[in-house]
Order: structure tokens, then sequence, then C-alpha cells
């Protein structure tokens, strides 16, 4: 169907959506785009038989964040895949996912549902996983477009930032994902200086213009607030759809304050979006069969667990007798094991039991919850049983986390640190026991100053989705080897985040910090934290050797060995950083240009090749509005993460053009 088929009523009716989860389709005349949450798995819902909405259960991945803890674009890959099939086996058009939000504050109550605090890492993963989403035959959806960096009173709070900070940290994400072709992008609901997300026709105009995006851009569930407003700018579709909206809407036509030709621009990429979906829709083969996409959660799991410490203890030994504590080693709902909110999956396998997977491995254990999980003080007697659980056994695991109790939508966390009763069942039985590992079950960065110190290992195991129990139990004994790396900074604790400042004003937060976000703010300035952006230990040892650097006619290309010194396989998330020397403009001291995540076996050594484009090297340039390469000498810094530069070498840019220093 052709715009010029359509009347202007239902032109007016085409932008405005169907329902909660579809676009018009004017009985069948059109493909009704049907469209489902969301970025862990799919959150499809259904009325049933007398009525009542419910939500068709799932295959449960790993939680975003963990996912780029993975620092795999292999990983993204292959989890945008299998929601793809996931999507087309429930005839789901577009996937409202995956969400690309940088992690400006630890506390952000939907860090868990975004991948980081650097828009390299973010970006690049996010790209990874629409072409796997796409490749099924399914669009993905990439959200939310922009700077959706706080939960607290979403629906009206502006972010204020300065035009280079945009381009360079909170716009980049979207600017490499849309690389992928994204079939659709959302709306935020904030506003971005002083303009709701819905009606943020400056941001869309980069989009289409600059980042080529040629997708829909679709509200975000009633972010709209003037229908009209939203159209002009470019909104195409509200979702979901709103009776009152669309009246105040026709109004606004038929008293000329929206033009047809307005209207025309938003219903024809509707109408496109319904084209591009029913092709799509041809190509649909499953790639996958469920129990595949549920082993390749695991896999994804097992790469998103990051090792922050381990003085010795692990791996676990057989028979090695354990006493285990804490709510999520064994939870009564699954669903605690994730973030709340929209993005929260019913799990196809409701099962999670950490004891029972360590005695399958050889490791005796007793079990003891050790105390609640609410937010407030409550002790429960056991404590004392899991205290002496610990003094009896050789090691001690005690399993803490918030969940989707402290982590969900419309909120954020008050606090960085776990619960009260939570360190202290951590504390009481390390008193118990020197051997205490801590199995961190959370979406964002936790303040562990009151205990890191008195326990012997730290696993933190994200949101692991289902089969999540198995993969910790391997990685624990050994079995895996641990690979993930921290894809945000764990400060020491939150008065050390420069956007924990000004956190809220009066409807207007202040992104005052500017590009120091993450560890661009701590690198620069010197600032020790618990655990760098790009950290986390293995089982393995590697060694980096060998940095070359060769000027390109487009970038450089860079060469590096990794050598594995160790006798256990493992795999090595390696990072590139830039850094320009003597600028003209501020320049963090580290920035993340590339990564890579070669499996290096024992004893053995792996050359890494990539190349850098002029872009790794160009800044935002506010008095010439557009990117700008400086001549000048640039530091390349290859490192295990954001503080453990291995290698570096300089170039030279000269009229431009590379040029070895
Ligand atoms: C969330 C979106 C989500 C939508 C539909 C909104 O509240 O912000 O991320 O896709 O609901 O469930």
């Amino acid at each position: 169907m052709k715009l010029s088929d359509l009347t202007i009523e239902e032109k007016l009716r085409l932008i405005c959506g169907k329902g909660s989860w579809h676009t018009e389709d004017f009985g069948g005349k059109l493909p009704a785009v049907s469209m489902s949450d969301g970025p862990v798995g799919l959150r499809t819902m259904y009325q049933a038989e007398n009525g009542t909405w419910e939500t068709w259960s799932a295959v449960a991945y790993p939680s975003v964040q963990m996912l780029a803890n993975t620092w795999s674009e292999d990983c993204a890959r292959l989890m945008g895949e299998c929601l793809g099939d996931d999507a087309a086996e429930r005839n789901v058009d577009l996937l409202l996912g995956p969400g690309v939000n940088i992690k400006r504050n630890p506390l952000n109550g939907r860090n868990f549902e975004y991948f980081s605090e650097d828009p390299c890492l973010a970006g690049t993963l996010a790209k990874a996983y629409v072409a796997g989403v796409q490749s099924c035959g399914v669009g993905a959806c990439v959200k939310h477009f922009c700077c959706n960096n706080l939960e607290f009173d979403r629906l009206h709070q502006s972010s204020d930032v300065d035009e280079r900070t945009l381009r360079e940290i909170y716009y980049r994400p979207f600017e490499i994902a849309c690389e992928a072709r994204p079939v659709a992008v959302m709306c935020s609901y904030n506003r971005i200086n002083g303009t709701y997300g819905s009606e943020y026709k400056k941001g869309y105009d980069v989009l289409r213009g600059e980042f080529a995006f040629d997708g829909a851009i679709i509200s975000d569930w009633d972010a709209v607030r003037d229908r009209t407003v939203a159209a002009k700018a470019g909104l195409d579709v509200e979702m979901p759809f709103n009776e009152r909206n669309y009246e105040r809407l026709v109004a606004d036509y038929e008293a000329g304050k929206i033009t047809e030709a307005e209207i025309d621009a938003c219903a024809a990429r509707v109408l496109a979006l319904g084209e591009r979906v029913l092709s799509m829709r041809e190509q649909r083969a499953p790639k996958r069969t469920e129990a595949e996409r549920a082993e390749a959660a695991k896999n994804i799991a097992a790469e998103g667990v990051v090792l922050l410490k381990n003085d010795g203890v692990l791996p676990l030994e057989k028979g090695i007798k354990a006493a285990v504590c804490g709510y999520y080693a064994k939870p009564d709902d699954v669903r605690t094991l994730a973030g709340g909110g929209s993005s929260q999956v019913v799990w196809k396998d409701a099962s999670f039991d950490l004891p029972a997977q360590l005695s399958a491995r050889g490791v005796e254990n007793v079990y003891e919850q050790g105390c609640a999980v609410d937010t407030v003080w409550s002790v429960r007697m056991d404590m004392r049983r899991a205290r002496m659980n610990a003094a009896e056994s050789a090691v001690n695991l005690v399993c803490v986390g918030t969940g989707n109790l402290l982590e969900f939508e419309e909120g954020d966390r008050r606090s960085m640190r776990l619960p009260e009763v939570q360190e202290r069942l951590i504390l009481e039985t390390a008193e118990e026991n020197a051997n205490t590992i801590v199995v961190l079950f959370a979406g964002a960065a936790v303040d562990m100053s009151r205990w890191v110190d008195r326990v012997a290992a730290v696993v933190y195991a994200g949101f692991p989705g289902m089969g999540g129990d198995a993969v910790l139990a391997d990685l624990l004994t050994g079995a895996r080897n641990f690979s993930g790396k921290t894809s945000e900074t764990f400060p020491y604790e939150l008065t050390d985040v420069p956007a924990a400042e000004g956190f809220v004003s009066a409807g207007v937060t202040r992104y005052q910090e500017g590009l120091d976000v993450g560890y661009r703010y701590f690198t620069s300035h010197d600032m020790p934290v618990l655990f760098p952006f790009g950290y986390g230990l293995s089982y393995a040892m590697f060694d980096y050797s060998d940095l070359a650097l060769q000027p390109m006619e487009t970038g450089v290309r860079v060469s590096f060995c990794i050598e594995n010194i160790s006798e256990r396989d493992g795999a090595e998330a390696a990072q590139v950083y830039v850094h320009e020397c003597a600028p003209l403009v501020y320049r963090p001291t580290r920035e993340l240009k590339d990564f890579v995540k070669p499996v290096v076996r024992a004893g053995e050594k792996t050359i890494v090749v990539l190349t850098l484009p002029m872009r790794a090297f160009a800044h935002w340039s506010t008095s010439q509005d557009k990117w700008v390469v400086t001549d000048g000498v640039y530091k390349i810094m290859v490192g295990a993460s954001s503080e453990d530069i291995r290698l570096s070498a300089k170039i030279k840019i000269e009229d431009g053009k590379i040029c070895a220093l």
C-alpha cells in the first residue's frame, strides 16, 4: 500500500499505534507490526481465556550488563540470534532492545539493562546484538534515545548536557549501533536540554542525517506528551495507542497546527516499517532449537561472570566441604535473580540451585539461607546456623545481591551498598571462616568497602539467567575458566563518582562532569578505585608484548602479542585506549577505541591485529560543529584493564595523515 492510497484520517491513525503492542493494520490491509520486550528474553503477553493478561515463559538470558562483561562481539551476536529465533517463534516482528544508555551513575535503577559506562563497548556490542537479531528476520529497536541515565522522575527530568559530551559519550553508542541498520529506535522518557525525548528533533536529525538511520522512531510507552509536537519533530509511531493524544492530534490537524506533509513524513516511515517487516518475515528460519538457545544463554553467562578477587581459594577442589549461605544461592523465586520492570522474563526453566549444582560436581555442601533479603533491617534466626556451618567447613560461600527488589525500572537504588543484613551475613560468616567466597548477584557496581578485605574471593555473578547455577558451579570448581571483565568501574564509594554530586536538582540533572564519565574520570584525575573498568581475573595468566603500529591511509594498524603463560586455557579481553598528548581541548587520559577477546591455549601465543580508524583520534569540536582530528602526537595503549596498561607506543598526525614516530 502506498501513502497516496491512504486518507488523511488513516494516516493520522497510522502514526498512533494500535493497542499496546502493534501498529495499525486497517483490518489486514497493512502488516500489523508486533512488538515485544525485551532485551534479555521475550516478554510477550497474551490474553488468557478468562480475559487476564499473561506472559509467555521464555528463555531467560543473562542481563545486558553481564553480556557487556563478556567483552565479546561473538556473545552479543549469539544472544541477538537466539532472541531473534525466540521472537520469530512468537511472531514478534520487533524486539524492543537493546538499551544502550550510558551508565553515568551507579545508582541508576536500569543499569542492569544497559551495557556500559563506555560508548565504544556499549555501541560495538549493541551493533553485534542488532545484527544477530535482524539476521533472524526480526527487527531490533535500539533504546532509549537519549540521556535516559536515571529513573528518578523519568517522565520529566531534564538531562542538561553539552553538545560535545552528547556526541562523544551519549549519542555514540547509538551511532555505532546504527551501523547494523536497526529497524527502529525508541525515544526516551526524559528531556534532553529541556526538550522531551519524544520531541527531540535536533537529535532525530542527527540520527537520520549523520548516523544514516533509516528506520522508524517509536515512542517509549506513554512517553508522548503532545502527539502534534512529536510528529512535527519526526517521531513516527506513538506507543501504545492513546485515545486522548489521537483526538488532540486530529483536532490540531483540523485547526491547521500540523500540515498533511508533516503527517506524511511519519506515515511514510510507518509504511516503510511495515514493508521492511514483511520482507524480513520471509527470511525467518530458526537457527537454533530452544534447547540450543538455553545452552547459548549458559555460554554467554559463563563469559560474563567476573572474578574480582581470588586469594587462591578458587577453584574449589573435588571433595572439599563447603558451607553455602545467602538467599541468592537458591532463591524461592527466580525473578529475584534479575532486575525488575519491562525486561523481566518469565523463565522457561524456573529453577536455580547452586548448592545442588556444586554437589553434582563433587563439592559436598550444607546450605542455610542465613538472612532474609528484604531491603530493611531484619535478621532471621538462621544466621547463627550459617555461622556454625561456616565454622565447620573448609570454605564458605556467601550468595548476596540486589535483584529486582533493589534494581528496577521507575526507581533508582538509594545506596551502592548491599542491604545491612546481607553485609552482616558476609562479615559474620567470614569471621568463622577465612576462606569466604562472596558470590554477588547484582546488575551494577556495589560498594564493598565494609567487607571486601575480610573475604578471600569475590565472584561477580551479575544476573546470570537460566542455567546460571550450573555455570557458576563450573566456574567455581574450575571446569570452566573465568574470562569476564567489568564493563563499569567499581568505585570505593558513591561519593567518588562525579555524577553522584548534583544527582537531582528540581527537575534538572546537570551532567557537569562532561566527558569524565566512569574510568575517563578516574584515570584522568588519578582517583583510586576498587575495581577498574575492564578488570577481571582468570585461572590463566597472560603476557602482552610486541606492540607495533603501522600507519595506513585511513588509520593505524595495531598489532600485539598475547601469550598464555599458565597451564590453563583461557580468553583475554585486551583493550586499546587512545590519548592525545598535547591537546588543544580537554581530552581524557584514556579512551577505549577497540577491544578483542581471543582464546589463548595454555602456553601458546596469539597475534592480535586491528585497525584504528581516523575517527579513533577525533573529538567533537564545538567551535567547528564537526568531528576534528587535530595534528599532534597520540599515545596508543594496550591494557588488560583501564588501570593496567601493558604496552604503549606513539604515532603522529601531520597534515591529517598518520605518520610513524
Ligand atoms: C520501557 C521500555 C519498554 C516499554 C515497553 C517502557 O516502560 O521504558 O524500555 O520497552 O516500556 O514495555
